[in-house]
C-alpha cells in the first residue's frame, strides 16, 4: 500500500464557485479544519490577484505549521515574487505554476507558439526554484493537449526544476479511460518523471471528476487534488472525501491509502458547506444527509440483521452520528472548554469567555445543545467583527396573519452612528423585513438568493439562513442563526451588507494608510 498525497484547493479553486465569497477569517477557520484533517497540502489562494488573498494566504502560512501551503501563479516573475511573500513563512512553501498547454489556450488566450510557451514555463519554473524548495507545474487543460507536446514540455520543466507535474482536466472533458491513458504516456515517454509527483486535478462538468481522479491513480499518479465537498467552478472539481473513503473501502482494489482523517470528514464539510452558503445535496456520497438512510423496508430489515448487508461504509468512519447530547442548561464552563478541545478549538480567554456567554444564552431557549449549535457559536464569536463600523439591528418587530399585511418595523444604526426607524409592508413577513431593511440601508441592494434551514433537529432547533446579495455592485454572501426564523434571516441580511461594509472600509484604509 503506498500513500496518494491529498492537494487541497478547497480555499483557491473552491472559492471559485459562483456566489462564494470567504473573509479572511472564514478563511482560515477552514485552513485549520483542512489541517485537522491531515491533508498534505492546501492551496491557500492566487496572492497575486488581489491585496485580500495575499493577505489571507499569509496569514495561513504563518498559521499553519503541520500541512504544506501553496498558491496559485502565472508565468510572471512579479506573481513569483509576490507569492514568495505570502508563502516564505509556511512549513514548507510551495509555489503553484499554471500555464495552458493546449491548442485552444495556446492559440486563443495566450496568444503564443507551442516553442514560447515553452520558454515561458521553463523561464518561471526555474526562476521560481531559486525561491521556492516545492515548485508545482500545472499544464492547464492537458487533457485537451497533443500528448507527444505535453512529454516535451513537461521534461523541460522537470529540467528547469519543478517538483510536481500537475495534468489538470480543465474543462471537465475527459473520460476515466483517456485520462488514464495520459498518464501512462507522460510515465512512458519523459525520461525523467521519475524525479517529480505527479498530480491530477479534475473539474466535474461531465460527472466524472471522482472516477477520472482513480483512473488517475490507477495509472501512476501519487497526487490527488480537489476540493471539499466538491465545490469550484461550474460543477465543481474531485470530492477528495470521496476518492479517500473510495481507496478506503475498495483498498483490495486500488492498493493504495492516504493520510486523511476519515473521521474529521463530515465536520469539514460542515463547515465548508456553512461558510460557503453551499448546501450539500441530500444524497451526495459520504456527506448527503441520505448517505447513510435507508429507507425500504427490506434494506432496514437485512442492516438491522447484520449491517453490512446494505452498508459498505459506517457512519462513524467518516464522524457522522458522533454528534452526541452532551452538553446543556446544567454544564459548567469546564466541560464546555473540554468539549471545544475535543472538537479541536483553543479559543483566547476573551473569545472562550464570549462563546461560554453565548452557550449560556442558548440553553436558556434549547434544552439540548449539539457539536452543530457548538459549532454555529464557535463561527459566530471567531468572525467577530465588534471593532468596525457597520449596520446594527437593534430591534425589529413582524406583524404577520393570514388576516393582516405583513409589517415590519425596524430600528438600525448605522455605520454613521445614526439610529434610524422604519416600518414598511411585503407579501410575507421575510419581504416585509428586508424591503424595511432596504429602505434604512444607503447601499444599493439586490438579493440574488435566499436559504433558510434548521441546525439539527427538533422544535427548538437554531434555524440557519444563507443570502446572496448584490450590494453596489459587488457580489457578497451573508449568513445569520437565531432561534427564531425571522432573526436569523434579518442577521444573515445584515451579515451580507456589514461584509461589503467592512471590505469596503478596509479598501478605504489601505488608500488612505489608515489602520484599523
Ligand atoms: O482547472 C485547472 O486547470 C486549474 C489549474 C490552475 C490547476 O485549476
Ligand atoms: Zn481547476
Amino acid at each position: 500500500m503506498s500513500q496518494i498525497k491529498i492537494f487541497d484547493t478547497t480555499l483557491r479553486d473552491g472559492e471559485q464557485s459562483p456566489g462564494v465569497n470567504l473573509n479572511q477569517l472564514e478563511k482560515m477557520e477552514i485552513a485549520k479544519q483542512l489541517e485537522r484533517l491531515g491533508i498534505d497540502r492546501m492551496e491557500a489562494g492566487f496572492p497575486a490577484s488581489s491585496k485580500g488573498d495575499f493577505n489571507a494566504v499569509k496569514a495561513i502560512a504563518e498559521t499553519i505549521k503541520e500541512t504544506s501551503i501553496t498558491g496559485l501563479a502565472r508565468s510572471v516573475k512579479s506573481e513569483v515574487d509576490i507569492s514568495w511573500e505570502a508563502l516564505k513563512s509556511s512549513a514548507e512553501p510551495c509555489l503553484h505554476l499554471v500555464l495552458a498547454t493546449s491548442p485552444i489556450h495556446m492559440t486563443y488566450k495566450l496568444k503564443k507558439s507551442p516553442d514560447q510557451v515553452i520558454e515561458m514555463a521553463v523561464n518561471s519554473v526555474a526562476y521560481a526554484r531559486k525561491k521556492f524548495p516545492q515548485v508545482q507545474w500545472s499544464a492547464e487543460d492537458a487533457s485537451r493537449s497533443d500528448l507527444p507536446f505535453l512529454a516535451q514540455i513537461i521534461e523541460r520543466v522537470i529540467d528547469a526544476g519543478a517538483t510536481v507535474i500537475n495534468l489538470p482536466d480543465t474543462v471537465g472533458y475527459t473520460t476515466p479511460i483517456e485520462y488514464g491513458k495520459m498518464f501512462r504516456y507522460i510515465k512512458e515517454n519523459v525520461p525523467n518523471i521519475d524525479r517529480v509527483h505527479l498530480s491530477c486535478h479534475c473539474h466535474n462538468d461531465l460527472g466524472m471528476a471522482v472516477a477520472n481522479s482513480l483512473a488517475a491513480i490507477e495509472n501512476g499518479v501519487t497526487q490527488v487534488e480537489g476540493t471539499i465537498n466538491g465545490i469550484g467552478e461550474r460543477a465543481g472539481n474531485t470530492a477528495l472525501e470521496e476518492v479517500a473513503v473510495a481507496l478506503k473501502i475498495r483498498g483490495d482494489y486500488y492498493k493504495h491509502t492516504t493520510g486523511m482523517r476519515l473521521e474529521e470528514i463530515k465536520r469539514t464539510s460542515d463547515l465548508v458547506s456553512k461558510l460557503t452558503g453551499m448546501q450539500i445535496q441530500a444524497n451526495k456520497a459520504i456527506t448527503g444527509r441520505n448517505a447513510f438512510a435507508h429507507e425500504s423496508g427490506i434494506h432496514q430489515d437485512g442492516v438491522l440483521k447484520h449491517a453490512a448487508t446494505y452498508e459498505i461504509i459506517t457512519p462513524e468512519m467518516v464522524g457522522v452520528n458522533k454528534n452526541t447530547i452532551f452538553l446543556g442548561k446544567h454544564s459548567g464552563r469546564h466541560a464546555f472548554t473540554v468539549r471545544l478541545k475535543e472538537l479541536g478549538y483553543e479559543l483566547t480567554e476573551e473569545k472562550l469567555q464570549e462563546a461560554f456567554e453565548a452557550f449560556k444564552l442558548l440553553t436558556d431557549r434549547k434544552k439540548e445543545i449539539t457539536d452543530d449549535d457548538l459549532f454555529t457559536i464557535l463561527m459566530e464569536v471567531q468572525t467577530d467583527t465588534s471593532a468596525i463600523n457597520k449596520y446594527e439591528l437593534e430591534m425589529f418587530q413582524v406583524q404577520y396573519g393570514t388576516e393582516n399585511v405583513p409589517t415590519a418595523t425596524v430600528v438600525l444604526n448605522t455605520p454613521e452612528n445614526k439610529r434610524v426607524e422604519k416600518a414598511c409592508t411585503g407579501q410575507g413577513s421575510v419581504e416585509a423585513l428586508y424591503e424595511t431593511l432596504d429602505a434604512i440601508i444607503q447601499e444599493e441592494l439586490q438579493l440574488v438568493d435566499y436559504q433558510l434551514s434548521s441546525v439539527g433537529r427538533g422544535k427548538d432547533a437554531l434555524a440557519e439562513s444563507y443570502v446572496q446579495m448584490i450590494v453596489n455592485g459587488e457580489p457578497v454572501n451573508g449568513r445569520g442563526t437565531a432561534q427564531d426564523v425571522i432573526e436569523a434571516s434579518a442577521n444573515a441580511f445584515l451579515n451580507a451588507v456589514n461584509r461589503y461594509v467592512i471590505q469596503a472600509q478596509s479598501k478605504q484604509n489601505q488608500k488612505t494608510g489608515t489602520t484599523k
